[in-house]
């Protein structure tokens, strides 16, 4: 068995809407920009329910939607860079509330390319006999790690989870993933400790990275610097997709189905412009839900799954970046 099927998929989407317009109240913006640079025009912010709360729920529909009973779950893998505890993991949490009690408990953080990163692992796991089903979550609550008064970021986020049940299949799976640790300073988000950082702790990164995070007095919230993520992330995403692709002996333009991570339109249309996929095979929902970390992937999969677009034996690719900086594509088929 080379490759898994996916057996049932589930999201969670707060229920509290915030558009463009409602960040022209606080930093100097329009939607007009925010759309014309991004291609998001609102996002959704948990009120209501902390992130494991919300990885459960996604679960939970999962599962109904599977027809598998929690109990039958043999391992849970959970993607978030957003936890609520430092621990227990989350995953510990979504098992104790949706009853999977034979289910051993993993959390993974490649930030946003977390499902992807995810999914792979659950199919070595399950490709082991070892574990029969895995639930692989992944949920992100990035709206509290945001600096409101940095009009360069604090509009791209939104909330969710998203969920799939999967098992052991003789189905084509590839996967190619990866990681560029020299770009710290691009995308991070520090813990908060008392006490006092030392100072020789970063010697492997450049004295301009050492400086920034000795210096930045904000930066327990969110650093980006956007043009450097965007650079890596249209060369990332487009060359582990192409990677992919040579791997499982496939043409980009025989993808029936292809999930990007949902950071930017901008991003997505220039990693995909040599491809030649046509547009209607490349699946967006980041102006309604903004960019919801490694939540966008299984959320979007959900929708497709709803919507009766998962057919069996369709050529599938999600393809990703985050921070790390992170990258990682799958192909794979239904
Ligand atoms: N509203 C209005 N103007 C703004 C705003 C804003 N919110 N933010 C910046 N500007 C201004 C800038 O000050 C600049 O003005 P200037 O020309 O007078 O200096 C101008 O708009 C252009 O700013 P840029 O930074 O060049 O804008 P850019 O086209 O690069 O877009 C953006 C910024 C949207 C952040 C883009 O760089 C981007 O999307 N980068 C990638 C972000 C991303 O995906 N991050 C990953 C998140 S986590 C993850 O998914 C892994």
């Amino acid at each position: 068995m080379k490759g898994i099927k996916i057996l049932g998929t589930g999201s969670y989407i707060p229920s509290t809407t915030v558009t463009n317009d409602d960040f022209v109240k606080f930093i100097d913006t329009s939607d007009e920009w925010i759309y014309t640079r991004t291609g998001i025009k609102q996002r959704f912010y948990s009120t209501e329910k902390m992130n494991f709360q919300m990885a459960a729920e996604a679960a939970q529909k999962a599962l109904e939607n599977s027809g598998v009973k929690a109990e039958e779950i043999d391992l849970i893998i959970l993607s978030t860079c957003s936890t609520d505890f430092f621990y227990p993991n989350t995953s510990c949490l979504v098992q104790n509330i949706i009853g999977a009690a034979n289910a051993s408990c993993i959390d993974v953080n490649t930030a946003c390319t977390g499902f992807i990163t995810a999914l792979d692992m659950a199919r070595r796991y399950l490709c082991t006999g070892d574990v029969k089903k895995v639930l692989v979550v992944a949920s992100e609550f990035l709206t509290r790690q945001l600096d409101y008064t940095d009009r360069t970021s604090c509009f791209l986020f939104g909330d969710g989870a998203g969920a799939v049940v999967a098992e052991a299949a003789d189905k084509p799976f590839y996967s190619v993933t990866g990681a560029k640790g020299d770009m710290l300073d691009a995308l991070y988000c520090r813990i908060q400790y008392s006490g006092k950082y030392p100072e020789e702790g970063f010697d492997h990164y450049d004295k301009d990275i050492r400086e920034k995070l000795d210096t930045e007095a904000k930066n327990k919230f969110l650093q980006m610097d956007g043009k450097a993520v965007y650079r890596f992330a249209v060369d990332a995403m487009a060359d582990s997709f192409k990677k992919v692709c040579e791997k499982a002996g496939v043409k980009a333009c025989d993808v029936d189905i292809l999930i990007p991570h949902q950071a930017n339109i901008r991003i997505i249309s220039a990693a995909m412009k040599s491809m030649d996929i046509p547009d209607e095979k490349i699946y967006i929902n980041l102006d309604k839900h903004g960019n919801t970390s490694s939540a966008c992937i299984p959320t979007i999969l959900d929708e497709l799954n709803r919507t009766g677009k998962l057919k069996e034996g369709e050529k599938m690719a999600l393809v990703g970046f985050g921070a790390g900086l992170t990258y990682g594509s799958i192909y794979m088929e239904l």
